[in-house]
């Protein structure tokens, strides 16, 4: 298994090295070979190269397996909205380049962790559904984007085509298939054409799967059922924008944002990364919460590999580490472990010695 490993910024780094960690300790369990290589993204990037997405960086994610990415972002692009090359195009890069139409973001609750939801416990116990983010369209990379001669106008654009809701919508029925066999496609065909074109295409692909009961939601209406009613959700479809936004919502009902994984589904590679961003204020010191990397590094083992008794073991382990209260102080700021700790942990559970 050939991993390319991309820290990136901020709190990337540390995060990062526990999901290796896991990574050989499954490795050394259940004997396999992984070779990790490591290139540069984001704002460490631009520092030494000017570019964010570098081709080297580029070069080693094609001929990768898989791809572990830590996170984007650095505050001193964030306060100068003139900068002319910036962390997160990076990001947008990758997506592009690689074709990571599809970003798919499991929401589950744990059990030890549900009085830590601001959310009430009856309506979020037993949450469990996955939202499939489009990832390389819409509005993100619509042309034309930009802003007029005088500078008093700014545009972007929304696009879609009839083959990118086709493969994306095509891809959620067949999660749905494997789980509850519902699925909702999150739009606002009350206003916008590409909604339209959104709800036009999926009730042509829901011919394709006789057993996925689809419903349409007006995305205003998504954002106020995922606090109401969670537990409703199976699979949720949706666009660029929509799904950056609602992920957000949804990582709250789980009360950290630092639990949840993700997996950006490519036509060359796929991409395996926490939800969370690089966290500057945490960089270095060993205090962030990996456990969104580590279930990241599960997701790879079972989409990339296929390998799901690896994944369920790490899946396990977190769970145990969660149920032992050994965590991070987003968790439990009067009793914090730290990052390496956590990361320790984890992986000695894995090798029987926890
Ligand atoms: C995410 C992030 C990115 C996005 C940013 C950093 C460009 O928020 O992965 O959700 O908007 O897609
Ligand atoms: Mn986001």
């Amino acid at each position: 298994m050939k991993i390319a490993v991309l820290p990136g910024d901020g709190i990337g780094p540390e995060i990062i090295e526990q999901g290796i960690k896991i990574c050989r300790a499954i490795g050394e369990k259940f004997h396999h070979e992984m070779n990790f290589e490591e290139a540069l993204v984001g704002a460490c990037a631009i520092d030494v190269t000017g570019n964010p997405f570098p081709d080297d960086t580029f070069e080693l994610c094609k001929g990768a397996d898989a791809v572990l990415f830590g996170a984007i972002g650095d505050p001193k692009y964030d306060n100068d909205p003139k900068a002319k090359v910036r962390p997160e195009q990076g990001l947008l890069a990758m997506r592009k380049k690689l074709g990571l139409f599809a970003n798919v973001r499991p929401i589950t609750t744990f059990l030890s962790l549900i009085d830590k939801s601001p959310i009430r416990r009856d309506l979020v116990e037993g949450v469990d559904f996955v939202v499939v983010r489009e990832l390389t369209g819409g509005i993100y990379f619509g042309k034309p984007q930009g802003r007029s001669e005088d500078g008093n106008t700014a545009y972007d654009s929304s696009v879609y085509h009839r083959y990118e809701i086709e493969r994306i919508v095509r891809l959620a029925c067949d999660y749905a298939m494997q789980r509850n066999k519902r699925i909702t496609v999150v739009d606002k065909a009350n206003v916008l054409a590409t909604s339209r074109l959104w709800r036009e295409v999926s009730g042509d692909i829901a011919l394709e799967f006789p057993e996925v009961k689809m419903d349409f939601l007006f995305v205003d209406n998504a954002a106020m059922q995922l606090i109401q009613w969670p537990r409703k959700f199976d699979v949720m479809v949706t666009e660029n924008m929509f799904g950056d936004i609602l992920t957000d919502e949804a990582s709250v009902i789980t009360g950290s944002l630092g639990l949840l994984p993700s997996a950006s589904i490519g036509q060359l590679t796929s991409v395996f990364e926490p939800i969370h961003g690089s966290y500057p204020q945490a960089k270095g010191k060993n205090i962030a919460n990996p456990v969104g990397t580590i279930l990241s590094v599960a997701m790879m083992f079972e989409y990339a590999f296929k390998l799901m008794d690896e994944a369920g073991l790490i899946r396990e382990a977190v769970e145990k580490s969660l149920t032992e209260n050994f965590v991070t102080e987003d968790i439990d700021p009067a009793n914090p472990r730290s990052t390496s700790d956590v990361g320790d942990w984890i992986a000695d559970f894995i090798l029987g010695k926890g």
